[in-house]
């Protein structure tokens, strides 16, 4: 029988601790050990983007690293990033441009979008493709997410159109 790793880690503000299998991911660890189901798992093999998370500031796909590597780490879920406020325009653009519809992708979608908004205060609609290029939408045909980032991106460094 496999032996359980402990791990450390900070979780959206929080001290965790846990025993977990060294096998388990973390997007499965997020989901079923902490119940934050706002991770969520499509392709479980690194091509949607829907798991993705924040580790230590950078984003990553949470089907693809095991929770055991997160020891000692930050990670910041799309729970975090919405309560902290974070990226609450961003929210509140994707709802006003209908940039979501069955909502799946979405929380890995405003986790990517808001790291190239962290990178680039007003990139081009090419940049914003780019950037969301990993991050399958089933539903929306991507036009309406790029206004939105776009819209976000304007919005906060102060310009209106
Ligand atoms: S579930 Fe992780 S990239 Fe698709
Ligand atoms: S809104 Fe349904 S997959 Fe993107």
């Amino acid at each position: 029988m496999t032996a359980a790793v402990a791990i450390s880690l900070n979780v959206n503000g929080e001290r965790v601790e846990a025993d977990v299998l060294p096998r388990l991911n973390l997007a499965d660890f997020l989901r079923e050990h902490l119940k934050l189901t706002g991770t969520h798992v499509g392709c479980e093999h690194g091509v949607c983007g829907a798991c993705t998370v924040r580790v230590d500031g950078d984003i990553v796909r949470a089907c693809l690293m095991l929770a055991a590597q997160t020891h000692n780490s930050s990670v910041e879920t799309i729970e975090g990033l919405s309560d902290s406020g974070e990226i609450a325009d961003l929210q509140a653009a994707f709802r006003d441009r209908n940039a979501l519809q069955c909502g799946f992708c979405t929380p890995g979608m405003l986790i990517a979008a808001q790291d190239l908004l962290k990178q680039s205060a007003e990139p081009d609609r090419e940049q914003i493709r780019a950037h969301l290029s990993g991050n399958y939408c089933r539903c929306t045909g991507y036009q309406a997410i790029v206004d939105a980032v776009e819209a976000t991106a304007r919005a906060r460094i102060g310009r209106t159109s």
